[in-house]
Parts: C-alpha cells; sequence; structure tokens
C-alpha cells in the first residue's frame, strides 16, 4: 500500500518517535491524524488533523477511532504507537500505575486495532502496526509493568496478524524501534527521526510480518 492520500493514525504524535513519524508521512503524502493527551506539540507537525485524547481509558480509543473516521472517511493505516514506561520494582508497582500501563499499552492498542480492522478488511486494505519493546518483553528488573505489557503488546500483534492477514489485504506487524532518545528513553543512542525513518519505509512497503521489523 502506498502512503500519498492513505488516512494514518498515529498515537502518541506528540513526541519522541511518533512526532517524528507523523511529520515524515505528512511529507510524503499521507493524510495524518495524530493523537496524544498534549496538542500543542502536534500543531506544528504539519499533520492534517490533532486529536486531544488520554488513551488510559480504552473507551477514549473507541472515541478516537469514531473521530478520525468521521474526519478522514476512514483509517487506512493504524500506528499504535503511544506508550507509557513506569519503571519499579514488582513489589513497589502501585495499581494505580499498573493499570495505566496496560491501558495505554495494550488495552487501547487492542481497542484501536478491533475498531479499525472491519473497514480494512472492507475495502481489502490496510496496515496496523504496534510499536513493541523486544530488549524489555521478555522482562526485566525494574521495569515490570512496562515489560509486561509490551510483552502483551507482542502477543496481540500475532494474534492480528493471525485474524486480519492472508487473502484480507490487511498487514500486520511489530516495529522495534531500538533504543531511541525520547521522553522516554533520555539515554538512548540515537534519534527519533532515524528510528520514524524505517517504520515509514515498512508501513510504505505494507508486508505484515510474524517477525518483529527494527
Ligand atoms: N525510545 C525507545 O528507546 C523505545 C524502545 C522501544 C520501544 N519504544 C516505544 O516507542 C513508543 C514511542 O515512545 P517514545 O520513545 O517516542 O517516547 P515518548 O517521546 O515519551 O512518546 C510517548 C508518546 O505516548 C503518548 N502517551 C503517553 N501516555 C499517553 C496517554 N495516556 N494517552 C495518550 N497518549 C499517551 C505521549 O503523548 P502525551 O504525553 O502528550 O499524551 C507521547 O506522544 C512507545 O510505545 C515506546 O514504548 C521506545
Amino acid at each position: 500500500m502506498g502512503l500519498s492520500s492513505s488516512v494514518v493514525l498515529i498515537t502518541g504524535a506528540s513526541s519522541g518517535i511518533g512526532a517524528a513519524l507523523a511529520r515524515e508521512l505528512s511529507a510524503r503524502g499521507a493524510v495524518v491524524a495524530a493523537a496524544a493527551r498534549r496538542t500543542a506539540p502536534m500543531d506544528g507537525l504539519g499533520v492534517a488533523s490533532v486529536h486531544e485524547v488520554d488513551l488510559s481509558d480504552p473507551v477514549h480509543a473507541l472515541a478516537l477511532a469514531d473521530a478520525v473516521v468521521a474526519a478522514h472517511g476512514r483509517v487506512d493505516i493504524l500506528v499504535n504507537n503511544a506508550g507509557v514506561r513506569i519503571d519499579g520494582a514488582v513489589t513497589d508497582v502501585s495499581l494505580e500505575d499498573l493499570d495505566r500501563s496496560f491501558q495505554v499499552n495494550v488495552l487501547s492498542p487492542f481497542v484501536l486495532a478491533g475498531a479499525l480492522l472491519p473497514g480494512m478488511r472492507e475495502r481489502g486494505a490496510g496496515v496496523i502496526a504496534n510499536v513493541v519493546a523486544p530488549q524489555v518483553s521478555g522482562g526485566r528488573r525494574g521495569m515490570g509493568a512496562y515489560a509486561a505489557s509490551k510483552a502483551a503488546l507482542e502477543s496481540l500483534t500475532q494474534t492480528l496478524r493471525q485474524e486480519a492477514g492472508g487473502a484480507s489485504g490487511v498487514a500486520v506487524f511489530a516495529f522495534d524501534p531500538g533504543w531511541v532518545r525520547t521522553e522516554l528513553a533520555p539515554d538512548g543512542p540515537e534519534d527519533p527521526q532515524a528510528a520514524a525513518l524505517r517504520l515509514a519505509d515498512h508501513l510504505e512497503a505494507g508486508r505484515g510480518s510474524r517477525e518483529i521489523l527494527a
């Protein structure tokens, strides 16, 4: 699937990899709907629409899917990029933080994919990309909530690929950005732009994959 005039919903587009991706895809001719809690940083990205949303409640994810379809008629490409990393040992993490980790990192992506997949299937084309973190998803000391939620997102990706893939024309893949310097990972060595370019190329190619794409 090419990108020109494709409607792309990117969550977590207010900073880091999502912001760089929103700018890049807009420059490649896509109609980008950018979503996050902070709207001001998204206003300067050259996107088609900006959506204020708190994805710590999946009901808001459902409303976001409706709002983007209402604004642009459809969603061709969904990028579940929004993520929250809450550090802390399993003995210390609060129920509230644990809940937020899973709502943002798993439940909202789940709900968005569920809401937007039927339209993609009907049109016989679409892409769903989930941004994962395989460096930690196998388990990481002091990052239990983040690691477990990203493992669940990998699992969701494989299920989606099986349910959506093949003859339907809908591609599903997980994307590993590597270690990127963002608010979530301030020590990361790589520039978000570089990771965003790689993800943009995968989206443009429109290939689903069982493997995690890097
Ligand atoms: N950086 C790395 O090295 C690395 C490695 C592996 C995977 N990843 C993944 O890459 C993705 C992007 O992260 P990043 O590194 O670019 O970090 P980032 O700059 O902190 O971006 C995170 C984005 O998620 C959004 N977000 C967080 N909580 C939200 C909520 N409750 N509702 C809506 N949006 C919310 C933030 O927007 P608001 O705060 O404005 O809501 C922000 O736009 C994440 O899924 C992360 O897990 C990053």
